[in-house]
């Protein structure tokens, strides 16, 4: 099975090629498409529909597209789908300071991560899966690897932020490794079924 991972990150590239060895992973650099898709959705899902679907009529393959992002409860749900421009500048950094700076007087520090994956199938069927994780925003950064609010985000069962982990023990808890996780068990029982 050939399937389009509608993408430029190679870190989830690698993520996904991990998973899923059985299956023929293209991405939008091995097509060297560099069409940009505006995430006008108000959802997670919305964005991840919106990305699939548009390459899906593109390219005529089965096409996977994930939105993630950071909600944090006692902002309403901010930063939300706005995650990567939460800030004018949308570095990683002024966005952690922003969110430092809206969470200053407030206790109530509980937030988590999704990840939404859209698969459309090669007869245009839509499926979704969906990765969360709870943690909570913590009061200044701590550690340093990993990438946007990482090192933000503190999971009191393992007593780290993400940004403390190694990346092995990030990809096994996180939002994304779960939606992933979903996607392999349903495309691994559809292998199983046309044996
Ligand atoms: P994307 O939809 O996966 O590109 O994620 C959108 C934005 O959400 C990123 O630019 C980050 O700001 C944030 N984000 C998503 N996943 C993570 C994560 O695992 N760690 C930190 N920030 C994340």
């Amino acid at each position: 099975m050939k399937i389009l991972f509608a993408t430029h990150n190679n870190h989830k590239v690698s993520e996904i090629k991990n998973m899923l060895p059985e299956v023929t992973i293209v991405t939008l650099d091995d097509v060297q498409d560099e069409d940009e898709i505006e995430e006008t959705g108000l959802t997670f899902s919305e964005n991840a529909a919106i990305k699939a679907r548009y390459y899906y009529q593109k390219y005529h393959l089965p096409v996977i597209a994930d939105d993630s992002g950071l909600v944090v409860t006692a902002l309403n749900g901010e930063p939300g789908v706005h995650s990567a421009r939460y800030s004018p500048s949308g570095s990683y950094a002024a966005n952690n300071q922003l969110l430092l700076e809206k969470m200053a007087n407030i206790s109530h520090r509980e937030a988590y991560f999704i990840t939404v994956i859209c698969f459309i199938d090669n007869f245009g069927k839509e499926h979704y899966f969906t990765g969360k994780i709870t943690g909570t925003i913590t009061k200044e950064e701590k550690g340093t690897s990993g990438f946007g609010y990482d090192p933000l985000f503190y999971v009191p069962e393992f007593r780290k932020t993400f940004a403390e982990m190694s990346l092995a023990e990030k990809n096994k808890i996180s939002h994304r490794a779960l939606a992933l996780n979903q996607f392999k068990y349903y495309i691994q029982n559809i292998f199983q079924k046309n044996r």
